[in-house]
C-alpha cells in the first residue's frame, strides 16, 4: 500500500511547485491546474476508475456505476500562493492509495463509490473559497461565480472557457449532489494538536465559521515631498489601523482575523497612495463572535477612515457557516481509526460543504511543523501511510456493510 501511495505522490509533486520559494502555485484554470487535473484523471483511470467530470468542473472517478448512496472521498489540487504539497493533494492521493488497498483487500462495494477533486478550494484566484462544492450544491449562484474576477480582471467564466469547459453550465446539480450517500475527506492538519497528542491520526469536530471581507480605502495620490501631512487623504493610515485593529479584536474575542492580502495602487515609493485595497480573513468558535468582531473591525476601518479624509467602501465576499461533523459518523470513523481524536479546526473544506447535503466525516494525519498554507507544510511517510490505511479501514467498512 504504502508502495502505491509514494509513487503516485512522486508523480504528482512536480506539478505546479515554485523553483522561487519551493512552494506550489496551483490556481484554478491554469496550465498547472489543468496538468493536475490530467494527472489525476490518468492515474485514477489507470485503476480503473471511470472519469467524469460534472458541470461545474469538480472530477469523479468512479468504481463502477455512478449511484445513489454512494461513498466519496476525496479534496482538492488547488493551492494558495506559494502552499505547501498537501493541503489537498493528500486528500487525493490518499484516496487513490485506498483504492489500491481496496482491491488488495478484495473489497467488491455493495454501493457506489467515488473519488472527487473539487475546483477552486482555496479560493486563492477568484475569492471564494470551495467555490465548485458550492457551486455544485447551490451554495453560490452560478451568475456571482460567472463574474468573479482574478486579479488580473480575468472573470471565472472566461477562464474556465479557456480551460475547456462552458462555463454557461455551472450551477446546482441535484443529481450528482444526490448520489452523495457520505463524504469523507483527509487531509493534513493545519496545525500542531497531533504533535502535542503524539498521535498520527486525528477526526474533525467541528469547522469554525469564518469569512473573507474586501476593503477598499481610496483618498488623493500626491507627492511624498511636497505634500504637507495635514494636507493629505493618505490611505495607507486607516488601513494600517485597520490591521491593527483586527489584531486586537481577535485577541480580545479568542478568534483569528488576517489581513494576508493588499494591493496598493499605484505603489510608487515616492507617492502617497491613491487607494489601498485589503482583504480580511475572519475566523471565530461561533457565528455571533465573528460578526461581533468583524463590526468592530470594520467600525475601526470606518472612523479611521474618517479620521484620515479617507473613503471606505467594504464587501462581504464569502460567508461560511460553522460546521459541526455528525457526531456518528465521526466515531465510527474515529473508532476504526484506533481511537483517533476529535479536533475542532479553523480550517475551511469542502467536507463542510457537503456535511450540508450528507454525513460528512475528515481524517487529519499529523504534519510536524504546524505550519499550513507555506512550503513548510508536512506530513511524514509513516503518517501518510496510516492516513491511507485508516482511509481504506473506514471505506471497506462503509462499502461493505
Ligand atoms: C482553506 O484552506 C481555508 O482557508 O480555510
Ligand atoms: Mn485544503
Ligand atoms: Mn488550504
Ligand atoms: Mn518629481
Amino acid at each position: 500500500m504504502s508502495h502505491t501511495f509514494d509513487d503516485l505522490w512522486s508523480e504528482l509533486l512536480p506539478i505546479g511547485r515554485f523553483g522561487g520559494t519551493g512552494g506550489y502555485r496551483r490556481f484554478s484554470w491554469t496550465a498547472a491546474d489543468a496538468e493536475a487535473r490530467a494527472w489525476f484523471t490518468e492515474a485514477a483511470e489507470r485503476r480503473g476508475l471511470d472519469v467524469r467530470g460534472d458541470r461545474n468542473g469538480n472530477l469523479w472517478a468512479w468504481w463502477g456505476e455512478p449511484g445513489p448512496d454512494a461513498v466519496v472521498t476525496g479534496s482538492h489540487l488547488d493551492s494558495v500562493p506559494d502552499g505547501g504539497a498537501f493541503d489537498g493533494p493528500l486528500g487525493v492521493v490518499s484516496a487513490l492509495a485506498a483504492v489500491d488497498e481496496l482491491k488488495r483487500r478484495g473489497v467488491a462495494p455493495r454501493r457506489p463509490f467515488a473519488v472527487g477533486v473539487f475546483v477552486e478550494e482555496e479560493g486563492a484566484r477568484f475569492g471564494v473559497p470551495c467555490l465548485g462544492s458550492r457551486l455544485l450544491t447551490g451554495v453560490t449562484a452560478p451568475e456571482r461565480a460567472r463574474a468573479l474576477t482574478d486579479g488580473d480582471g480575468v472573470t471565472w467564466a472566461r477562464a474556465m472557457e479557456a480551460a475547456g469547459l462552458d462555463p454557461e453550465r455551472i450551477g446546482p446539480d441535484p443529481e450528482v449532489v444526490g448520489r452523495i450517500g457520505v463524504f469523507l475527506e483527509l487531509h493534513v492538519e493545519q496545525g500542531r494538536a497531533l504533535v502535542h497528542r503524539d498521535t498520527p491520526i486525528g477526526v474533525a469536530e467541528a469547522i469554525w465559521p469564518h469569512g473573507r471581507w474586501r476593503l477598499d480605502f481610496a483618498g488623493q495620490a500626491d507627492h511624498a515631498g511636497t505634500t504637507r501631512l495635514a494636507d493629505r487623504n493618505d490611505p495607507m493610515l486607516p488601513f494600517a489601523e485597520t490591521v491593527l485593529a483586527a489584531r486586537a479584536s481577535a485577541q480580545r474575542l479568542d478568534a483569528v482575523a488576517t489581513v494576508g492580502k493588499v494591493r496598493v495602487s499605484p505603489n510608487g515609493a515616492n507617492a502617497i497612495p491613491s487607494r489601498v485595497r485589503a482583504w480580511l480573513d475572519a475566523r471565530a468558535p461561533d457565528e455571533a463572535t465573528l460578526r461581533a468582531m468583524v463590526d468592530e473591525i470594520e467600525s475601526a476601518a470606518r472612523r479611521s477612515s474618517g479620521g484620515n479624509g479617507v473613503t471606505l467602501a467594504s464587501y462581504q465576499e464569502s460567508l461560511t457557516p460553522v460546521v459541526d461533523f455528525e457526531r456518528g459518523l465521526r466515531d465510527q470513523v474515529a473508532a476504526l481509526a484506533g481511537g483517533a481524536p476529535a479536533l475542532p479546526t479553523g480550517a475551511g473544506h469542502d467536507a463542510g460543504v457537503f456535511s450540508a447535503v450528507a454525513p460528512a466525516a475528515m481524517l487529519f494525519v499529523r504534519n510536524p511543523t504546524g505550519v499550513s498554507h507555506a512550503p513548510e507544510e508536512w506530513a511524514e511517510p509513516a503518517d501518510c501511510h496510516a492516513g491511507v490505511a485508516a482511509l481504506a479501514d473506514t471505506l471497506t467498512d462503509l462499502l461493505t456493510r
